[in-house]
């Protein structure tokens, strides 16, 4: 047996209308100042206004978001008591109104009590239901049931996994209207994260045939439509496909998981407070590689990526698995290339020194993270430091 999480999903331009066949009078808006200020919120509360819903609006979200915003929003929604909760933003927004939905709907929790064996959370959604509305391409954090949280502990913000199936929303609403005013940067950071979810979905130990058509789908629109939205953001069509993207990549991984590239991206991002579509997204071609490279049993995955690499016409059918399946390597070093995204994790600005000096602490976070145990090939300790060291100075992966 197994299984297949996702939220009802309501895709393409106008999806938002979709509002007015959802029953529910009081809204609890989370979002962040970004988002109001780029004029999105308002586009949000016309359609509630059209729709004669009352709201109170939490626009305090931060990236990263900490334990204690997430403690303001739950107070501030307890006291207002809504039947709908609505997640407008990025995948920060949307992991802050999950675990504010949950804390909502049991009063007594602490964020360590939404984990994966409380059998109580499967009861989610008798006081209110959850709506993500995401403005980003990127995290699928839309169609998931994780919410990640940063907490102060141990002398570092290390990031809580609040993960349960009870966290998936209730609905995603994946408009292209909100992502239309996203910088290029934010194009490309937040479209390497969703290019990681679909790459590392289709090698996890959780994958099954339902992740797996889905990753193949997300990367050939991904590779298709990327640069295309990179240099002309104004094209609606390649918008709205990296959107549905996105949610692709977020319901592959969301029943598939991730792995390596997302352990160092973690990490790294952690520690130096650089984004999560960025760190994760340089990790990308260098934890494949290191997959690839495994001594002991590369076989399923040569095989997997070799048969992406010819699906999506970068290998011919003909062509020996191995060397097929590093062409998966080399495409998503291109890619990186052609929308001038970074390559290596020098490039963030992360000095030498600072670097050398929390090189101990980065390998230590990999160790904590939940997302280290369902690859196909764990690293050792001098492996990390070695993966660190490659991905910093750009080297190939050669171990
Ligand atoms: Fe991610």
């Amino acid at each position: 047996m197994w299984y297949f999480y996702s939220p009802n999903i309501i895709f393409g331009e106008e999806a938002l209308d979709f509002f007015e066949n959802i029953r529910g009078k009081k809204c609890f808006i989370v979002t962040d100042k970004i988002i109001e200020d780029l004029g999105l919120l308002r586009i949000l509360t016309e359609k509630l206004d059209k729709c004669q819903r009352v709201y109170t609006v939490f626009n305090e979200v931060l990236p990263d978001p900490r334990e204690e915003s997430v403690l303001k929003a739950r107070e501030m929604c307890i006291d207002y008591s809504p039947d709908l909760i609505i997640a407008l933003g990025g995948g920060s927004v949307i992991d802050t109104a999950k675990a504010v939905w949950c804390l909502y709907e049991f009063p007594e929790y602490t964020l360590d009590d939404i984990q994966v064996n409380n059998n109580e959370l499967y009861a989610m959604g008798k006081k209110s239901k959850l709506i993500a509305i995401p403005t980003t391409s990127g995290t699928g954090a839309e169609t998931t049931n994780v919410a990640v949280i940063s907490r102060y502990e141990y002398n570092v913000w290390r990031k809580l996994f609040c993960m349960h199936k009870g966290l998936v929303p209730t609905y995603a609403i994946v408009d292209p209207i909100f992502p239309k005013k996203m910088p290029p940067k934010l194009t490309i950071y937040t479209a390497f994260d969703a290019l990681a979810h679909s790459v590392e979905g289709l090698v996890t130990l959780w994958r099954n045939e339902f992740s797996n058509a889905l990753c193949l789908k997300a990367i050939e629109l991904i590779f298709k439509y990327l640069p295309i939205t990179y240099n002309n953001g104004e094209n609606e069509e390649a918008r709205d496909y990296m959107h549905q993207a996105a949610s692709i990549s977020g319901l592959a991984f969301g029943n598939a998981q991730v792995i390596l590239a997302h352990t160092l991206g973690h990490s790294f991002g952690s520690i130096f407070h650089i984004s999560h579509g960025e760190a994760c997204g340089i990790s990308l071609p260098y934890a494949v590689q290191y997959v690839l490279n495994d001594p002991e049993g590369a076989a399923d995955t040569i095989k997997i990526y070799a048969k992406l690499a010819k699906q999506l016409g970068w290998a011919k059918w003909n062509e020996e698995n191995k060397k097929a399946a590093y062409k998966v390597v080399e495409r998503i070093k291109e890619l990186q290339k052609e929308v001038n995204f970074p390559t290596k994790l020098k490039e963030t600005g992360v000095s030498e020194e600072d670097f050398e000096k929390y090189l101990k602490t980065l390998i230590l976070l990999c160790f904590q993270d939940s997302t280290g145990v369902l690859g196909p090939r764990a690293p050792s300790k001098d492996e990390f430091e070695r993966l660190f060291r490659y991905a910093y100075e750009g080297k190939d992966i050669d171990f």
